[in-house]
């Protein structure tokens, strides 16, 4: 089966891992420091701290933790994302208010988000879906008209660039996620950069359960006496071992982005014109993608799937739309009949740098002997 979507890792990382392993240090050490401060030299961004965790979740649900939330206070996200965006807005007591995303690059609608806002919006939650930041600026543009926090889910958009600089570089609270498929991975883990030092300093302490520790005991002898607790926290540090993983995939990532580029604008070449398909119409000179997503037009997508697992080729639709899932029924803003009409159309073909030319011309083939 030609998956969708894996990872791709080497003796590297394995000889990471046995290093981690002899250190005997499992937790919250040093190879963690040495990672966010790798990723914020990647980024070029020295004045925006980054804090590392266990998972892109655990990014978003800091993040918004940081903004110090009351109870009934509602951030703005599309209902196309992945479910983990809305957790993490339920997880500190606010509401997700879901908002529709634009046809032609699945992103979240300004206006329709601004059609939402209410007195209670203290924030919104663009996602970078198949890692386009879209016109970034612009959004960060009206969010500080509007005083409203930004908070990036750009879980998918690790090393796409806006304006010739980073996700991540520019902005308020920016999350990423390395989990096993994305653009890099820690095995599973995430990052939050943050805006300033004070709010990384207070990220550091509710990811380790608010407690404070001597920096000093970093990486060596714990120090289990010392500490004492300020703030309510949770238990999101991201483990030596996946920092070790990551040190490694960072310095592979300039050949993963290319890779990702390279099979992303095969596919557009080969499928771009074809009857029955719409492409996103995405920049690979700045867009790193972590998925490729089509649109199947005409009612044809579950043919389509089906088609293409016979042929041993999975796909994924990334996503369901969040408001027509049991839990989000009832939050009122439905019909979103855009992201409804999308979400039947929606189609992730194969994409991951395990993926061979051939590999890539098969699934080519398969989907043009499809819709002919
Ligand atoms: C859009 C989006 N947000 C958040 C996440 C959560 O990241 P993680 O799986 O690392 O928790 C994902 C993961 O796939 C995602 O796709």
């Amino acid at each position: 089966m030609i998956r969708v979507s894996q990872p791709t890792t080497g003796p590297e990382e394995l000889a990471a891992l046995e290093r981690g392993l002899e250190m005997a240090y499992f937790g919250h050490a040093a190879n963690v420091v040495e990672l966010e401060k790798a990723l914020g030299e990647f980024l070029g961004a020295a004045e925006r701290p980054v804090v590392c965790v266990n998972s892109g979740t655990a990014a978003l649900h800091l993040a918004l933790a940081c903004l110090d939330l009351m109870p009934g206070d509602e951030v703005l996200v599309p209902s196309l994302t992945f479910v983990a965006s809305l957790q993490a807005i339920t997880a500190v007591g606010a509401k997700p208010v879901l908002c529709e995303v634009r046809e032609e690059n699945l992103l979240l609608d300004l206006a329709d988000a601004e059609r939402r806002r209410t007195a209670r919006t203290k924030a919104v939650m663009p996602v970078h879906y198949a890692g386009n930041p879209g016109d970034l600026e612009g959004l960060h543009a009206w969010a500080g008209e509007r005083g409203l926090r930004v908070v990036e889910d750009a879980a998918h958009a690790f090393g796409s660039s806006v304006g010739g600089r980073k996700v991540g570089a520019l902005g308020d609270l920016t999350c990423f996620s390395f989990d096993s498929l994305k653009n890099i991975t820690c095995g599973e883990g995430g990052a939050l950069v943050c805006p300033d030092a004070e709010t990384a300093r207070r990220a550091g302490l509710m990811r380790g359960l608010g407690m404070q520790r001597p920096q000093a005991s970093l990486g060596g002898p714990p120090s289990r006496s010392t500490y004492d607790v300020v703030c309510q926290g949770w238990r999101l540090h991201m483990s030596n071992l996946n920092a070790l993983v990551g040190l490694e995939q960072l310095k592979k990532a300039p050949a993963f982005f290319a890779r990702r580029q390279a099979i992303a604008r095969r596919y557009d070449q080969a499928l771009g014109g074809q009857h029955g398909l719409a492409r996103l119409p995405l920049d690979y000179q700045r867009v790193v993608p972590f998925i490729y997503t089509l649109r199947v037009l005409d009612g044809r997508r579950a043919g389509l799937i089906e088609h293409l697992r016979s042929q041993d080729i999975e796909t994924a639709v990334n996503y369901p739309p969040n408001h027509l899932h049991s839990l989000y029924q009832g939050l009122g803003g439905a019909p979103l009949p855009i992201t409804e009409k999308l979400g039947e159309e929606i189609l992730s073909l194969p994409l991951h740098c395990a993926l061979s030319d051939e590999q890539v011309e098969y699934v080519i083939d398969k989907v043009g002997e499809f819709l002919a």
